[in-house]
């Protein structure tokens, strides 16, 4: 296979490379070996070590771990804590809020540099101006900005006054940001009048008066009290009156004195839907005091993080959860310095990222396979133009990393010289759960290799047992942990089937994954109707649904097919009906029906469920139950031969499939 995104048992067993730590890394690295050790003997008191060491508890825990309500989990239960006071007040009152907390670059170049005092100020009077606004302790409040200081400050504020933020990624469309506002019965919406992309204003305040327009299936109109509106690019707005707050009134009017309320750990910190096998995205919800110990404990230990001489820079958005734990809380609760950039890698040239990097010497850089595939197809004539040499630690998320990309992220961006860490976790992990720790591990190009100190992670057949070396099967987590996600919001029996069910007592990922001949788990991808799109998470039930709400659809069915750069793409068959057919010769690149339904879903979802390819079929592979054999139509989205077509009710469909195509 020519694909080098899809490895191979074979290459993947083969992997010969180690790359250990330098004498001079390993020297100075925040953990060392014995931590494996520390924590496989007391699991329990290492992980409350942790909770004590990251965090500051205004009432100390006695209680560890409670898993009699299996499987959802308590985390030292009986302590008290504030988030927002872990990630900005306590830095100020050890002395620290000189300390650089932002480096805020936006996508026209515009700076701001943000203390730790500067951002106890701003969370201050943005909690005090929730408060105002009649957010309680508890309450929902969604949030919808591009990535910009103020951001941070939202979900910071509302973890301040105990309220439970739920981020909606700005590149949702409106139909997504009102279901989740309405599963989530938000009462407040923060948003802004537009960020920056691609070298223009891009608006988001027209998304959220759409989403709360008035309807008669929804309920968003009535749970949603204000929205408050940070003013971004100055771009014209439509105002409701009573409804509709500016930001730099009610923030900046707002006292910049505020006590951070106490909530118990087990108190909900945030909902972040994700997508799920079935239509409807799922609002993972975690908790506070877990959740914050693992963020820290991750973020320092997984990127070696040393606070007071590091510049960090993770390049994800807040909209997602490696925003939440390695942009907001895991950095900030560990002191760190960070970059945040507004916007796009080629905006307004193909090396602004190593730009970035130079401008501001960035030692620690966490971003994802798909972006330094892009790089690598740019060529490495561009990152050679700049300064990299601050960096001394790379990250990689979001999905499986090819040996190919990490050696060159290892010796175009590392100088050869800094570790690479392969980061494994999900939404639901809330952290980091399977990686190298730069400073102990030899790594090894492509593989996650072995779960963190505390965690407890196996490959297992289908019978729920373990695999040997050298051996595939799906990745389970067989033990609790602190930052695991404590249910799906509002349908726990979703929760328990989705995770729980598969292999009872083991949380199922959702991944595949082998062991090779050393023992180090390399992670294959999805095993579920969930796809892989440059690390963003979608659903193909989920994509499928909005296609057949399409009046030119009959039927749809939706796979994810190996793509060079973003690992995989949407492709889409789809089924016309009857009275739409004579238009199948308008479809094909470019053509009128495609360029409809691929508008039609970015309105539903968003442009990044769009997708690549839509081919109008005259059938869809089905067994003889009914349900479509999505594996078949991976083989032709992949231009392979079609596999085993023996379990379908109709034989011939392939051929008609394949006849309809054409030279395709
Ligand atoms: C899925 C979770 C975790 C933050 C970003 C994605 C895939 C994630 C890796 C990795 C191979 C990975 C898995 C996982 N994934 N990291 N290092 N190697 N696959 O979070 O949207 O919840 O997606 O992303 O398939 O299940 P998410």
């Amino acid at each position: 296979m020519s694909d080098s995104t899809q490895p191979t048992l074979d290459n993947l067993l083969s992997e010969e490379r180690t790359f250990p730590p330098s004498a001079e890394f390993a020297a100075r690295s925040n953990a060392h070996a014995e931590i494996y050790s520390w924590a496989a003997s007391d699991r329990l008191s290492f992980w409350a070590e942790q909770a004590r060491a990251m965090l500051d508890w205004s009432t100390p825990f006695t209680q560890v771990l409670d898993w009699s309500d299996a499987p959802v989990a308590r985390w030292f239960a009986d302590g008290r804590l504030n988030a927002c006071e872990n990630a900005v007040d306590r830095h100020v009152a050890a002395g620290r809020g000189d300390r650089v907390a932002l480096l805020f670059e936006g996508e026209p170049g515009d700076t701001r540099e943000i203390t730790y005092a500067d951002l106890q100020r701003e969370v201050s009077k943005a909690a005090n101006a929730l408060q105002t606004l009649g957010v309680g302790t508890g309450d929902r409040v969604a949030i919808y900005l591009p990535m910009i200081p103020e951001a941070v400050v939202a979900m910071l504020a509302c973890a301040r006054i105990g309220a439970v933020h739920s981020v909606v990624f700005g590149g949702f469309s409106a139909e997504a940001l009102r279901s989740r506002i309405d599963d989530a019965e938000a009462s407040l919406v923060i948003t802004a009048d537009g960020g920056y992309r691609r070298g223009n204003p891009s608006a988001l305040k027209p998304a959220v008066d759409e989403a709360l327009a008035p309807g008669d299936e929804h309920d968003a109109c009535r749970t949603v009290q204000h929205v408050l509106v940070v003013r971004r690019t100055g771009q014209a707005v439509d105002w409701v009156e009573g409804r509709d707050v500016w930001w730099h009134e009610a923030v900046g009017a707002a006292s910049d004195q505020h006590t951070p309320v106490q909530v118990e750990a087990e108190h909900p910190l945030f909902i972040l839907y994700t997508s799920g096998t079935t239509g409807k995205p799922k609002g993972i919800f975690h908790t506070t005091g877990g959740y914050l110990t693992q963020a820290a404990y991750t973020h320092l230990n997984v990127f070696d993080l040393k606070p007071e001489t590091d510049v960090y820079w993770c390049t994800a958005d807040i909209g997602w959860i490696t925003g939440h734990s390695y942009v907001t809380y895991g950095p900030l609760v560990n002191g760190a310095t960070q970059v945040i950039y507004e916007g796009t890698p080629d905006t307004p040239h193909q090396g602004r990222w190593w730009d970035i990097v130079q401008k501001y010497r960035v030692s620690i850089l966490y971003t994802a396979p798909t972006a330094i595939r892009t790089f690598m197809k740019w060529g490495e004539q561009i990152p050679a133009g700049y300064d990299l040499s601050s960096l001394r630690v790379l990250g990689s998320v979001g999905e499986p990393i090819n040996p190919e990309a990490w050696m060159w992220y290892r010796r175009v961006i590392g100088g050869d010289r800094a570790p690479i860490v392969d980061t494994w976790w999900q939404t639901e992990t809330g952290a980091i759960m399977i990686s190298p720790l730069p400073g102990i591990t030899a790594t090894k190009p492509g593989s996650a290799q072995a779960p963190l100190p505390g965690i407890s992670a196996e490959v297992v057949d289908e019978m729920a047992e373990p695999v040997p070396n050298g051996s595939g099967g799906y990745l389970v987590l067989t033990e609790p942990w602190p930052s695991m996600l404590r249910g799906i919001w509002g349908d726990p029996q979703r929760f328990r089937d989705t995770y729980w069910s598969r292999f009872p007592g083991l949380y199922f990922a959702g991944d595949g994954a082998k062991k090779d001949a050393d023992g180090d788990i390399w992670l294959l991808g999805r095993v579920d109707d969930v796809m892989n799109v440059s690390g963003h998470r979608l659903s193909t039930t989920e994509i499928e649904s909005a296609l057949v709400s399409h009046p030119m659809v009959a039927e749809a069915a939706v796979v994810g097919a190996a793509d060079q750069t973003t690992g995989q793409a949407v492709v889409a068959f789809v089924i016309l009906r009857a009275e739409f057919r004579d238009r199948i010769d308008e479809v094909g690149e470019g053509g009128d029906v495609a360029a409809e339904l691929r508008a039609h879903v970015t309105k539903e979802i968003g442009p990044i469920a769009k997708p690549r390819t839509i081919l109008v079929v005259p059938e869809l592979p089905k067994t003889r139950s009914g349900k479509i054999m999505r594996r078949l139509l991976r083989d032709v989205a992949e231009h392979r031969t079609v596999g085993d077509v023996t379990t379908l009710a109709d034989s011939s469909v392939m051929g008609q499939i394949a006849a309809g195509l054409g030279s395709s």
